[in-house]
């Protein structure tokens, strides 16, 4: 059967660090508060007139080099943002153009925070029906500029930056030994949709909008969800926590992290861990953080790699893949 090997990935942060110092000296909060609460230190934001399709084509561009790839073998594009550049076109059209390419389809998916392990799954499904023999997939995001700056709940979690993967097509078992994507699950519930959102949108008000969060709420569904979708995988495959070598999850918060890791029985030391330096950067978090791994040579060819992630809609997913 066909296979979708993740041949290589690449990342790009901004290079502006904001500390919690720093923040507290614009909202009423301190570096004790959101250490303990959420564990993030620091983030990153864009510059201005750095924009999301700029963070995204960095991303890609280590990634294609990576794989060993040109633009010219890329056939199609995913790209998951919250913050695209524009209403439209697709920010994935804007990368497209700018890595050179003429050919395939680019087009962007919203699944917030689950946004990354949408696009993957998308691709893969793309791949495995033939339509696709290389592709780009990217999370992006500039969250920087959709939060609201005076709200302290909010604006001290989140952060910018992008991460991408390259797939290709390659023939496989039909096994666990198999390298690539082995199983993927994906799924919304939209009835908790005003829990997590931004109150603003061209149709609803012709405007850009805030994020908005009712945060405990938020935290209590992530762990429930997450924990279930995580089981989801290894049922489909079979696999134990055991078998699993890294979990690369979606950075919201140390404490969501530690919860499921507790629920699902994961042993912690496998958890891939950047949300301190990087805060939640939605769905550029787990390509950020699998790049990361990769790169100082956690994650080593042959390895079980699980990625999971839960976001505004809601949304939530997760996905088992062999380096
Ligand atoms: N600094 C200091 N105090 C604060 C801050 C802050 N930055 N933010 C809120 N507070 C205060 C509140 O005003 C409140 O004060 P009060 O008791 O006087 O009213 C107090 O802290 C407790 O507020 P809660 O919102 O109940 O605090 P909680 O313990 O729930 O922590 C947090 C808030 C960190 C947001 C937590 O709910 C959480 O992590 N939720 C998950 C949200 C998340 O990660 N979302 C990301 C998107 S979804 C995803 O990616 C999975």
């Amino acid at each position: 059967m066909i296979r979708s090997v993740i041949a290589g990935c690449g990342s790009y942060l901004p290079e502006r660090r904001v500390t919690n110092d720093e923040l507290a000296e614009k909202v009423d909060t301190s570096d004790e508060w959101i250490v303990a609460r959420t564990g993030i230190r620091e983030r990153r934001i864009a510059a201005d007139g750095e924009k999301t399709s700029d963070l995204a084509l960095a991303a890609s561009h280590e990634a294609l080099r990576d794989a060993g790839a040109g633009p010219g073998d890329i056939d199609l594009i995913v790209l998951a943002t919250a913050t695209p550049n524009l209403t439209f076109p697709a920010t994935a059209a804007t990368v497209q153009a700018d890595l050179g390419i003429t050919r395939g389809a680019a087009f962007d998916i919203q699944a917030v925070c689950t946004g990354f392990i949408y696009a993957l799954a998308t691709a893969d499904n793309f791949i495995k029906a033939g339509q696709s023999k290389a592709a780009l997939v990217i999370g992006a995001e500039t969250f920087s500029r959709i939060l609201d700056w005076e709200d302290r709940g909010t604006c001290v979690l989140f952060g910018d930056g992008a991460g991408a993967v390259v797939l290709t097509a390659s023939e496989g078992e039909g096994t666990n030994a198999d390298r690539g994507i082995l199983t993927s699950h994906l799924h919304a519930d939209g009835r908790h949709h005003d829990l997590l959102y931004v109150d603003g949108g061209p149709s609803a008000t012709q405007s850009t909008g805030h994020l908005r969060m009712s945060g405990r709420e938020v935290f209590r569904h992530a762990v429930v969800n997450l924990s279930a979708v995580i089981d989801e995988a290894l049922e489909a495959t079979g696999l134990k926590a055991e078998d699993i070598d890294w979990i690369v999850p979606h950075q919201a918060n140390k404490r969501i992290l530690d919860g499921t890791a507790r629920k699902t029985g994961i042993d912690p030391s496998k958890i891939i861990v950047t949300v301190e330096r990087h805060g939640n950067t939605s769905a550029a978090s787990v390509p950020l953080a699998l790049t990361e791994a990769v790169r100082d040579g956690r994650i080593k060819p042959g390895d079980l790699v699980l990625f999971e992630a839960m976001g505004g809609g809601f949304t939530w997913g997760s996905a088992i893949a062999r380096w």
